[in-house]
């Protein structure tokens, strides 16, 4: 008992010491063990990112290439693991497909289920991870669109090997554009951690039961899925679809989004700690008009997108909220541009931010936290008697 401190959503309570991703939301900074955001968006790579998250330093080339390699290895699932798939109905959204099929893993993996757990279990469990995540991912969509499933090629790169899991037929061969491979590794980069944001908690809380890290990372991505949160890319293009299909005014969802009757909010706009501007949605912002030159694309969208930050940046609702465009505002459109389905962005947003959860839930064991248990104040009845179903 004692005194409780109500703090509904955790505005403003620590739930851990951390030394992973430092956030300023003020200023608009983000790095990762110190990194900041822009350098490793320009010159690190998605998997280099992941060790530097989860072990806390720059790899060396020998320990990168054997970081690789190990992943490389773990690329396969369980054949048996392939027949789930024929269970789920063709319109199943692939975040539900892809919560359950890892939460599945932890069936064939029981070990992972200890609480007390041997280093190189752990490892070999983050390895598997980061390995078939990607796989379970591609093959979702692969599913939904009754293609056939792609093994993957361990001769590419994680990005390449991705995109050859989810365009690549049988029937002929299929060459990965360079272009979307890179802004495919920038966009994982730049989802890959974010501090105790709603899914990492998650991820804490759910392993702070020493529940294995198969089912603390289900949970993450079923925290993740939300449009408050990572299904926010998914909502973005949906909204900007609408503006286009309606004939183009921006100022018309502006209008919506302040009306207070209405619970619909400008989706991709606000940020619980960035009150100035979100670091990643400038570079994916630039990293968009790059790369959509570079493919020769000309999405209307983008143009749609680019309107309605104006209008809204320009209104006085959003300037006293202080209500930024966030990262989900313009990745959508690059995923677009990479032939990635709408249905499938939240998915992409959970392989990128796969070795932050990772991170969180070492950090988490290492430090041998607590079990997560926060408290509430009661606000229902006082004591009352039972009345026997009769009498009521
Ligand atoms: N459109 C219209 N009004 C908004 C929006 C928005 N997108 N976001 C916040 N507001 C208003 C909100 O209604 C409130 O107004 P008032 O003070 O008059 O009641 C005020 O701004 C403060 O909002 P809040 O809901 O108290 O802020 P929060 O920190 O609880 O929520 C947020 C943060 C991201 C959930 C919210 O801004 C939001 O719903 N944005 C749209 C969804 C979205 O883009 N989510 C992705 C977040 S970034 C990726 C990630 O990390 O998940």
């Amino acid at each position: 008992t004692g005194y409780i401190t109500l703090d509904t959503g955790y505005k403003n309570t620590g739930s851990t010491k951390s030394a992973i991703t430092f956030l300023d939301g003020e200023n608009g900074i983000l790095r990762y063990r110190g990194y900041p955001i822009e350098q490793l968006a320009e010159q690190s790579t998605f998997l280099e990112v992941a060790y530097l998250l989860i072990y806390d330093k720059l790899p060396t080339q020998k320990e990168l290439d054997q970081f690789i390699s190990k992943i490389t290895q773990h690329t396969l699932i369980h054949e048996d693991m392939m027949k789930f798939y024929e269970g789920y109905p063709s319109k199943a959204h692939p975040m539900g497909v892809l919560a359950s099929m890892i939460s599945a893993l932890s069936t064939f993996y029981p070990e992972s289920h200890k609480s007390e757990l041997h280093p190189d279990e752990v490892e070999l469990t983050i390895i598997r991870l980061l390995a078939k995540v990607s796989t379970i991912a591609a093959w979702s969509y692969k599913k939904s669109k009754g293609f056939p499933l792609m093994y993957p090629q361990n001769r590419l790169s994680y990005t390449e090997n991705f995109l050859h899991m989810m365009f690549a037929q049988p029937t002929e061969e299929f060459k990965v554009n360079p272009v979307v491979a890179n802004a495919l590794d920038t966009l994982l980069i730049l989802h890959a951690d974010h501090e105790q944001n709603c899914s990492a908690s998650t991820v804490r809380m759910a392993g702070s039961s020493h529940a294995s890290l198969y089912a603390a990372i289900s949970a993450g991505v079923c925290a993740l899925w939300g449009p408050l949160h990572g299904g926010a890319n998914q909502q973005v293009i949906e909204m900007l679809q609408r503006i286009q299909a309606e004939g183009g005014n921006v100022e018309k969802m502006v209008e919506k989004a302040k009306d207070k009757d209405s619970d619909f909010r400008l989706m991709g706009f606000g940020h619980r700690v960035y009150k100035n501007f979100d670091p990643r949605a400038r570079i994916i912002k630039d990293v968009c008009d790059k790369v959509l030159n570079e493919l020769g694309i000309d999405d209307p969208l983008l143009d749609i997108a680019k309107s309605l930050e104006e209008v809204a940046l320009n209104d006085s609702y959003f300037v006293e909220r202080k209500l930024y465009p966030n990262v989900d505002f313009y990745s959508g459109i690059l995923y677009r541009a990479m032939n990635i389905p709408t249905e499938m962005f939240t998915v992409m947003f959970a392989l990128g931010r796969l070795p932050g959860w990772i991170a969180q839930w070492k950090e988490m064991r290492d430090n041998k936290e607590p079990i997560s248990r926060p408290r509430q104040i009661y606000v229902g009845a006082n004591e009352r008697d039972y009345v026997p179903i009769s009498d009521r």
